[in-house]
């Protein structure tokens, strides 16, 4: 099965000059999408994550997938003011300004093992904060997956000393 073709291009979303890679046509199909999970799954090699860290909002479909699967708890990191209970926060840059990102202080213990899961490693501004915050309560990091790497953005490289895996490059 060849899942690049489940990723539908819409050129000119959200604005002009980006080309968006749409993947509600790989959520739509169970078999794809099934198909999919293994695959990140298996890149895993049956090492023990206790938690599964997902970043709003496209990282939560497969990273919930993958929590379930893993028997792991399930961490959203979401965007500010989201999270109902004490924070912790970390800013990354835009193309234009800067974001941030936010976890529950309570989401991760000291030494737990952490898969971060997110949909798209763009410039890794999104991957480099969502390190941070693991780090911060002491989680250790054992990998990074994505369903796709926009490889000519470089962005492994904020995130280097990291095991990272992608199912789909372009
Ligand atoms: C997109 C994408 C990744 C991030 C990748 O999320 O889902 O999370 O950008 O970009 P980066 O590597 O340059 O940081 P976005 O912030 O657009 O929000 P969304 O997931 O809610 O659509
Ligand atoms: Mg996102």
């Amino acid at each position: 099965m060849n899942l690049k073709n489940y990723i539908r291009d819409i050129q000119g979303f959200p604005k002009e000059g980006i080309l968006f890679k749409d993947i509600t046509p790989l959520l739509n199909d169970p078999i794809a999408r099934e198909y999919c999970l293994e695959i990140l799954l298996s890149s895993l090699n049956g090492l023990k994550i206790d938690k599964v860290v997902g970043a709003e909002s496209r990282g939560f479909f497969f990273g919930m997938l993958l929590a379930d699967r893993l028997n792991a708890g399930f961490v959203p990191v979401r965007k500010p003011n989201k999270l109902p209970f004490k924070t912790i926060s970390r800013s990354y840059n835009l193309e234009y300004g800067t974001d941030s990102l936010e976890m529950h202080v309570d989401a991760i213990k000291k030494g737990e093992k952490v898969l971060i899961h997110d949909d798209v490693l763009a410039t890794g501004g999104t991957a480099r904060a969502l390190a941070d915050l693991v780090h911060e309560l002491g989680g250790e990091i054992v990998q990074f997956n994505f369903l796709m790497e926009l490889s000519f953005l470089n962005g492994r490289e904020k995130i280097k000393e990291h095991s990272i895996f992608t199912v789909i490059t372009y």
